[in-house]
């Protein structure tokens, strides 16, 4: 495991550690075995819970074509999780080293327990991360929400965004691939329940993070990417939502018994949040396919 955090972390790390440092164990009762913790593909009418794990090996796989990074020398996760699609992308399609940044000192001790040396996993941040060596191509898959945060004015926010089209630009070699998965947000209306949903995932569950607008995104990667695809898949994740709440529902007693009530009822919240805003297309979850200019 490699430790690098240098600068400030905008927003801070401790805000993010609140959520993705909750125990691996937890983690593995909501998510399955796969640990992936974002949207899976699945086909219309397929069982989402007894496919879970199939449809979420389908959208990696989908991304790393979409990424052209099939045997490639140097792949880069930015916001990597618990290292499943750097697993993927080296066990099963050939690339020689996968390169991975969390924020979370507990998805890299899981990463270890995966054993594979072609993976380094690296608890820093993507505005920290340098490299000598550029990349074939990256993926960045629902993290982007958390680079972000919301309290800056809307300005600040488009810098914000440029920069991190930026820094991804100095990592990768001309042509890459960079696929992105993000959540952004609409025109929000003024309903009292949602307002107070989303007052609750501000304060209490994803403090300071920004859901952005397309066009900040857009306008952050103009000159520096050609954009390929811009996709709506908002039932891909909000999908995986529900099935994760039924793992938690089957298995909630154990999920206290480690995290405590308090945290087992944040979860199934904010599940539940995420995944109705989704249904109701409040936010969108884009699959963005770039190409490094
Ligand atoms: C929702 S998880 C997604 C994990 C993985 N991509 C997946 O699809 O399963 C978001 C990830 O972003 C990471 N993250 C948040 N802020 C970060 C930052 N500033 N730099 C690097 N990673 C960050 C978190 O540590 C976490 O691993």
């Amino acid at each position: 495991m490699t430790t690098v955090l240098a600068g400030p972390v905008n927003p801070e790390v401790g805000a993010i550690r609140h959520h993705y440092e909750v125990s691996n164990a937890f983690y593995r009762i909501v998510l399955g075995p796969t640990m992936m913790y974002s949207g899976g593909y699945w086909s219309d009418g397929e069982d989402r819970y007894a496919a879970h794990d199939e449809g979420q090996y389908r959208k990696l796989d989908a991304f790393i074509e979409l990424a052209r990074v099939k045997g490639a020398d140097r792949v880069l996760d930015i916001g990597c999780g618990w290292g499943t699609m750097l697993d993927r992308v080296t066990r099963v399609h050939g690339a020689k080293a996968g390169v991975g940044l969390t924020l979370s000192r507990t998805q890299v001790d899981w990463i270890e327990t995966l054993n594979n040396p072609a993976i380094e996993a690296r608890v820093e941040s993507w505005e920290d991360h340098t490299t000598d060596q550029p990349y074939d191509g990256a993926f960045c898959i629902n993290a982007l929400e958390h680079f972000v945060l919301s309290s800056l004015p809307p300005k600040e926010r488009t810098k914000r965004y440029q920069f991190f089209f930026e820094r991804v630009h100095s990592l990768l070699k001309p042509g890459a691939g960079f696929v992105l998965h993000t959540m952004t947000a609409e025109r929000l209306p003024l309903n009292r329940q949602l307002l107070d949903d989303l007052k609750f995932l501000q304060r209490e569950e994803f403090a300071g993070c920004h859901i952005p607008h397309l066009s900040e995104l857009t306008a952050g990667a103009e000159g520096l990417f050609e954009v390929n695809e811009i996709k709506n898949e908002q039932l891909s994740f909000a999908d995986a939502c529900r099935v994760w709440l039924q793992y938690l529902a089957e298995r909630r007693a154990e999920a206290v018994a480690l995290e405590g009530e308090t945290v087992v009822a944040r979860f199934e919240r904010y599940l539940d949040i995420f995944a109705y805003t989704l249904e109701d297309k409040y936010f969108n979850n884009f699959r963005v396919v770039l190409t490094r200019r």
